[in-house]
């Protein structure tokens, strides 16, 4: 029987601290529900006391998920502690996760308090997390970079307090993997009460080491690993939940545990985060990159043939990549359409909504007339960013002109709360026409950040899902829209952008 290795997922919290990554609730529940259908263990769905919109995602992501454990992080506060406790009441199972930073480097120049100060704190708030929960997790920020003795009182304390689960971070991805998996047996062996508790990592990946740090120390013993969905994470990312995943199950002779996540929903979650964040996946991503099992080399294509085992060594199938599924088309009706959602995991919580999204459904098939899972999923997303937000800035038509030799010159007519507005502009192309001509109307001033456009399925009548980032006054805010027509996505990403940046949410980031 091998261990059982915790998967605990911070794409909701560390991921969302990626600049440009913030997420709505809706956003947010879509994500944690595909992480409860892959069996993440515990989901750590933000950080509560960072604002009123993050309090609320976490208390709908708690009230929603029923099979995994759901996770708020808090820092050594009282105030913060209760906050995130009030979060996650409504949660079947749910965790606080406290921290305080131990480096001398973060203990001096960040906290301004001595070591002494740290430990009390630190034994303060896994007591103050227990009078909530019995399930508390505590890190000890910039661990890589702390002093081993120190560390080790400081654990030895909050394990007598109550901790349940140590949480060894890497907060600068300084570590390499002999040596963090040499601090996570020192730690096992020398802290007397270690055997009450588990031990987990959390690695970021500043030296393109998280996973590889991450599989060291569960090679040293840690039975739970803290990853994100395609590596998202502050600066350049955690550990990826994909490859740590597939490393312990493709290296069985390894690795002495087992993760229990259904690995075909690996794909889908990749996906969605990708198209909610607007941070693409790169073709040559492992497990989750578009060329991670394509086989160009004439020797290695006449290999697989023969035997794929030649030079595979996982099944594409098994991490849920799949050939594009048609599912619905034109004639479909309303009852089909709601069951793909809900085989999808896609719940819409109304009749309203139902009948809302399966108009536009409607719409598109007259378009295009194959419908695909990926289309349903930007219809529906685009449906639930409408309701998340509220929609200040509305498209109500565009007409766009370009012709070779010609200036491009588009006219937008858009709803500004309730009222009709109109402009046109030239532009270098008729996207950048709309995005004048919106200019012209709204005036934000914002900095356009990133532009994407990805076909959500093959075929020239494919849809385009464009990604809109803009910055305004330190806020950075993604938008998205999809359409067969690509500037009328990318003038609804567009609007839908600046609607979040109306919604003016405001945050504070944990560890500043
Ligand atoms: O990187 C880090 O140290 C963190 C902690 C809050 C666990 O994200
Ligand atoms: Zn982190």
């Amino acid at each position: 029987m091998k261990d059982k290795l915790i998967v605990f997922d911070t794409t909701l919290r560390d991921g969302e601290q990626s600049p440009g990554a913030s997420m709505t609730r809706e956003e947010k529940l879509r994500i944690a529900r595909q992480l409860e259908r892959m069996r993440v263990d515990v989901i750590e769905a933000g950080f509560p006391a960072a604002s009123n919109g993050d309090f609320e995602s976490v208390k709908a992501v708690a009230d929603t998920i029923k099979d995994s454990t759901v996770c708020g992080l808090a820092r050594a506060h009282e105030a913060d502690i209760r906050r995130c406790a009030e979060a996650i009441k409504g949660a079947r199972s749910g965790r606080i996760h406290t921290f305080i930073a131990t480096s001398p480097i973060h203990m001096e120049k960040k906290l301004r308090m001595q070591p002494e100060q740290v430990l009390e704190q630190a034994v303060k708030a896994v007591k103050w997390a227990r009078k909530h929960t019995d399930n508390v997790e505590f890190s000890p920020e910039d661990a890589g970079r702390s002093e081993v003795d120190f560390l080790c009182r400081v654990l030895e304390a909050v394990i007598d307090a109550g901790a349940t689960t140590i949480n060894i971070p890497d907060t600068v991805g300084y570590a390499v993997p002999e040596q963090f998996g040499n601090l996570i047996r020192a730690l096992r062996e020398r802290i007397p009460n270690s055997g009450k508790v588990v031990f987990s990592v959390h690695c970021h990946n500043d030296l393109g080491l998280a996973v590889a740090n991450s599989l060291s120390a569960v090679l040293a013993g840690a039975r739970q690993v803290e990853c994100t969905i395609n590596g998202l994470g502050e600066r350049a990312g955690n550990a990826a939940l994909e490859e740590i995943v597939m490393a312990v199950r493709t290296r069985r002779d390894v690795f002495a545990c087992d993760t229990g996540i259904d690995t075909t929903q690996i794909v889908p979650a990749s996906r969605l985060v990708a198209g909610i964040t607007g941070f693409a996946v790169q073709p040559n991503k492992a497990i989750v990159g578009a060329n991670a099992f394509a086989h160009e080399s004439g020797i290695h294509q006449d290999g697989v043939l023969k035997s794929r085992e030649t030079y595979e060594i996982m099944r594409a199938e098994d991490v849920g990549w799949g050939a594009n599924k048609l599912v619905l088309g034109k004639h479909s009706g309303r009852n089909a359409f709601r069951s793909r959602l809900q085989e999808l995991g896609i719940l819409l919580d109304s009749e309203e909504a139902l009948n809302a999204a399966f108009s536009r459904f409607k719409e598109l098939a007259d378009k295009k007339h194959e419908i695909f899972d990926e289309d349903l999923q930007a219809l529906v997303s685009e449906e639930a960013a409408m309701h998340d937000v509220s929609e200040h800035y509305k498209l109500v038509s565009l007409r766009a002109h370009t012709e070779t030799g010609e200036t491009p010159h588009a006219f937008i007519v858009i709803s500004e709360d309730g009222r009709e507005r109109r402009a046109e502009a030239d532009g270098s192309g008729p996207v950048d026409a709309s995005f004048k001509a919106i200019e012209k109307i709204v005036g934000s001033g914002a900095d356009l950040q990133l532009f994407s456009v990805n076909a959500i399925t093959s075929g020239s009548d494919a849809q385009g899902e464009v990604t809109v980032r803009l910055h305004k006054a330190g806020r950075i805010v993604n938008g998205q829209g999809a359409d067969t027509d690509i500037v009328i996505a990318s003038a609804k990403a567009y609007l839908s952008a600046l609607n979040k940046l109306h919604s003016r949410l405001e945050r504070a980031h944990p560890q500043v």
